[in-house]
C-alpha cells in the first residue's frame, strides 16, 4: 500500500513511524548525486515539502542502473525504511530498499528545471505548472477554501442548489454574455436548439431566489461566464461564484452572513493550510499571515456610498477617474478605501440606484438602493450583493426604467405576487477569494485553466 508524503512529514508523532518500512510514490524534484549514494527529493503533491530519500549503493543492487533515471520530473515508487533525519529540515527521511521508475523524464526537454520561471511562462505550460511549489500551494488552498465554503453554509443550514449553466435570461440585464447555439449560420434563434436565444449564465442569482422563496436559505457554487473584454489581473471570462440567498433577511443580515463567511474561510485556512500559507508569506507576500489574522480578528468597516464618495473627494491623492456622487467606483477608488483609508475590509452600502441592477431594493430616499459591496485590500471588490426588491409594483416600475421586457421575467415577478418575502443575497468571486487568501497577484494564476480574451487552451 502507498503512503502519502504528507502523512509522513505532517505526522503528529514522527517517532512512531521510525523504523517502519513504507512505500511512497511521486515525482523527483531534485537529485543530489554523491557518487556512492544520492539524495532524492520526492514530491507527490500532498504537501509542499518533499520527502528526502537516500538511495545507497549498499542497499540497492541495481543502483548503477537506476541512478541515471532519477532525473527531475521522473515518476517513482520507492519502498524503504523511515529513519531519523540528520538534516534539520525534516524529522524523518527514507532509506530506499527498492526503487521502481514509472516514467522517465528527459532533462534536455523538461521545462521545470531548477531555475525559477515567471508566472506568465508557467501559464503557457498549464499541463506542468501544478508540479511547481506555487501552483501546488495555490491548488491546495483553493481546495481548502471550497471545502470551507460548503462547511460554513451547511453548518448554517443552507441548502446547496445547482443552478443551470445554460440560461435563457440575462440576470444582470447588462449583456456581456456568451451565446450557446447549434445554428451553423444565421440568427434565427426560433430554429435553434432551445427555440430561443440561450447563453452561458452570468449568475445563478435569479434561480437562487426562486429556491430561497421556498426553502429559505440556499447557496450556489458554480462556474459563471462573462464575455467582457477586461484584460485585467482581477477578471476572468470563466470564474466560480458562490451565491447565497436568504429569505426573511434584510441588508443587515446579508452583511453579517458575508462577513461571517469571509472570516470563517480565513480562519479555516489559517488552521488547515499552515505550511502553504507560510510559503506564500515567505515568497509571495511578506506579512500575509499577519494580514489574514488581522482580517479574522477585527470587525469590517461599514460606510455608505455617500460617505465613501466624500472620503475619496478629500483624499490626499490624485485619481485617474475624478470622483463625484453618482459615479460607479473604479478599482483605484475601491482599493484606496480598503487599502489606505480603512486598512481592512470595508462594506459599502446604499449605492445610487442608477448604477446598480434592477432587482436591488429601493431605499426610502428614492435615490439609493439596499446594495452592499465588500472591498478588501489589494483586490477591491470581492463580494457584491443586495436586499432584493420584494414589492411587485416597485419592481415593475424599475424594470420599465431599465427597459426590461416584462414577459422575459414573468416568473420573477410572480415570486412577488405569490407569498413575497423580504430576501437578500450576495455573490463572492471565488478566484478573488483565492487571491486574497494567498497574496497572489494575478487571477490567472489561481484557477487551474484560466479563460480570458484570446486564451482557452488546455
Ligand atoms: O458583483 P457581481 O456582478 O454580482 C452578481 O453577479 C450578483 N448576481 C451576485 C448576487 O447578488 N447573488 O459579481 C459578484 C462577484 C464580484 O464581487 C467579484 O468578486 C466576482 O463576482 N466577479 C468576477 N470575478 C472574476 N472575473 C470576473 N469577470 C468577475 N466578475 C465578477
Ligand atoms: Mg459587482
Amino acid at each position: 500500500m502507498r503512503t502519502k508524503v504528507k502523512d509522513i512529514l505532517h505526522c503528529k508523532y514522527p517517532e512512531a513511524l521510525e523504523g517502519k518500512t513504507l512505500t511512497v510514490c511521486g515525482w523527483v524534484r531534485t537529485l543530489r548525486d554523491q557518487k556512492s549514494f544520492a539524495f532524492i527529493e520526492l514530491n507527490d503533491g500532498s504537501s509542499l515539502a518533499n520527502l528526502q530519500i537516500v538511495a545507497d549503493a549498499g542497499n540497492l543492487t541495481d543502483y548503477a542502473d537506476v541512478l541515471p533515471k532519477l532525473t527531475t520530473g521522473a515518476s517513482l515508487s520507492v519502498t524503504g525504511r523511515l529513519v531519523k533525519s540528520p538534516g534539520k529540515n525534516q524529522a524523518l527521511e527514507m532509506q530506499a530498499d527498492e526503487i521502481v521508475v514509472y516514467g522517465l523524464c528527459d532533462p534536455a526537454r523538461y521545462p521545470l528545471q531548477k531555475k525559477r520561471h515567471s508566472f506568465e511562462f508557467l501559464r503557457s505550460i498549464a499541463h506542468l505548472r501544478p508540479r511547481t511549489n506555487t501552483q501546488g500551494a495555490v491548488s491546495r488552498v483553493r481546495s481548502a477554501l471550497a471545502f470551507a465554503t460548503h462547511l460554513f453554509f451547511q453548518q448554517k443550514g443552507f441548502l446547496y442548489l445547482h443552478t443551470p449553466v445554460i440560461t435563457g435570461s440575462d440576470c444582470e440585464g447588462g449583456g456581456e454574455m456568451f451565446r450557446v447555439t447549434t445554428l451553423e449560420k444565421g440568427n434565427n434563434y426560433a430554429e435553434d436548439f432551445f427555440g430561443k436565444a440561450a447563453y452561458l449564465t452570468v449568475s445563478g442569482q435569479l434561480n437562487g431566489e426562486i429556491y430561497a422563496c421556498a426553502l429559505s436559505d440556499i447557496y450556489t457554487f458554480g462556474p459563471t461566464f462573462r464575455a467582457e473584454n477586461s484584460n485585467t489581473s482581477r477578471h476572468l471570462a470563466e470564474f466560480w461564484m458562490i451565491e447565497p440567498e436568504m429569505a426573511f433577511a434584510d441588508l443587515k443580515a446579508n452583511m453579517e452572513c458575508a462577513e461571517g463567511y469571509l472570516k470563517f474561510c480565513v480562519r479555516y485556512i489559517l488552521e488547515h493550510c499552515k505550511e502553504d500559507l507560510t510559503f506564500f508569506d515567505q515568497f509571495i507576500e511578506k506579512g500575509l499571515l499577519e494580514r489574514l489574522q488581522h482580517v479574522a480578528d477585527n470587525p469590517f468597516v461599514h460606510l455608505t456610498y455617500t460617505e465613501a464618495v466624500s472620503i475619496l473627494q478629500k483624499a490626499p491623492k490624485q485619481f485617474e477617474f475624478p470622483v463625484s456622487w453618482g459615479i460607479d467606483l473604479q478599482s483605484e477608488h475601491e482599493r484606496y478605501l480598503a487599502e489606505e483609508y480603512c486598512k481592512k475590509p470595508v462594506i459599502l452600502t446604499d449605492y445610487p440606484a442608477d448604477i446598480k441592477a434592477f432587482y436591488m431594493r429601493a431605499n426610502a430616499d428614492g435615490k439609493t438602493v439596499a446594495a452592499m459591496d465588500i472591498l478588501v485590500p489589494k483586490i477591491g471588490e470581492i463580494i457584491g450583493g443586495s436586499q432584493r426588491e420584494e414589492r411587485l409594483d416597485r419592481l415593475e416600475e424599475k424594470m420599465k426604467e431599465h427597459n426590461l421586457n416584462r414577459d422575459d421575467y414573468w416568473w420573477y415577478l410572480e415570486l412577488r405576487e405569490f407569498g413575497s418575502v423580504p430576501h437578500a443575497g450576495f455573490g463572492l468571486g471565488f478566484e478573488r477569494l483565492v487571491l486574497f487568501a494567498t497574496g497572489m497577484e494575478n487571477i490567472r494564476d489561481v484557477i487551474p485553466f484560466p479563460r480570458y480574451p484570446g486564451h482557452a487552451d488546455f
